[in-house]
């Protein structure tokens, strides 16, 4: 690995790649790598399943798209956003995680974040080969308490269905059944897919090959980013 990335800086991040890429996972250690706050989309959804009083009118309806592996709608997706406008100034940057997934929702953060006078550094591309990603999704287990994610084989936890962290029960998301994972895998295909272009065309694209250890994952990524932004600026 060359030099780290300067983590006294600011960074500024969106990670894209297929459902089962890794983006969560990854996030979790570049999170603890670069200080950047990360903020998940799919996190926000599950939250507000799990607590429906409090969650709003829009977002409770955004589960039934979610559960049948469909995107939520834009509009959703975009307040959901906006409300948490003020995470772009997070000091230690932030890192966007499963967001923006469509091109309308690129371009209205293109838009919030020119309104804001910040500049993303860098999309980061969780590249994994296709047959690889049905057995993470449907191996995957997550923690009902802490949200841990492990999987049955790459990341067993030490007790088979128990929580390492905090001891919670380990549950299989609901979009991880074969059905729902065909929907989430077209959607990714169709309508995500071609952000790839359009973050190249910005040169803010940063491809990684995302098999292996995450460990080593995590390695090649921050290598990455040491030559995509070498000037770092705070
Ligand atoms: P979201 O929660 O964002 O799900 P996703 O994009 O489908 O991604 P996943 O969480 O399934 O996978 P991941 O890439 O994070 O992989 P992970 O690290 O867990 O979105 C869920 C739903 O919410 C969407 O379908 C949609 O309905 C809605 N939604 C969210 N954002 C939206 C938006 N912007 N617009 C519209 N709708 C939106 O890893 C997977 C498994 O693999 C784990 O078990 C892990 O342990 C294992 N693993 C990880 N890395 C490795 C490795 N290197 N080797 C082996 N195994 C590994």
């Amino acid at each position: 690995m060359q030099t780290p990335p300067d983590v006294g800086r600011t960074w500024r991040l969106a990670l894209l790649g297929a459902p089962g890429a890794g983006k969560g996972t990854q996030a979790q250690l570049l999170t603890s790598a670069l200080g950047a706050c990360p903020l998940s989309t799919g996190d926000v959804f599950r939250a507000a399943r799990d607590n429906p009083k409090r969650a709003g009118a829009a977002l409770a309806a955004a589960q039934t798209f979610m559960a049948r592996g469909e995107l939520v709608p834009d509009s959703v997706v975009l307040d959901l956003i906006r409300e948490r406008s003020r995470c772009l100034h997070c000091k230690g940057g932030f890192m966007l995680d499963g967001f923006p997934r469509t091109l309308p929702q690129a371009r209205a953060l293109d838009a919030l974040l020119a309104a804001e006078k910040l500049r993303l550094d860098a999309v980061i591309y969780f590249d994994v080969a296709p047959e690889l990603l049905l057995a993470r999704l449907t191996g995957r287990r997550v923690c009902a308490r802490c949200q841990a994610v492990f999987h049955i084989q790459n990341r067993p936890s030490r007790i088979d269905g128990v929580c390492d962290q905090c001891g919670g029960a380990l549950e299989q998301r609901a979009d991880d059944q074969p059905k729902a994972i065909a929907v989430r895998l077209d959607a990714y295909r169709k309508i995500t897919m071609p952000l790839l272009e359009h973050y190249r065309r910005q040169d803010l694209l940063v491809a990684i090959r995302a098999e292996g250890e995450p460990a080593e994952i995590l390695a090649r990524t921050l290598d990455a980013l040491v030559l995509h932004t070498p000037a770092a600026s705070g």
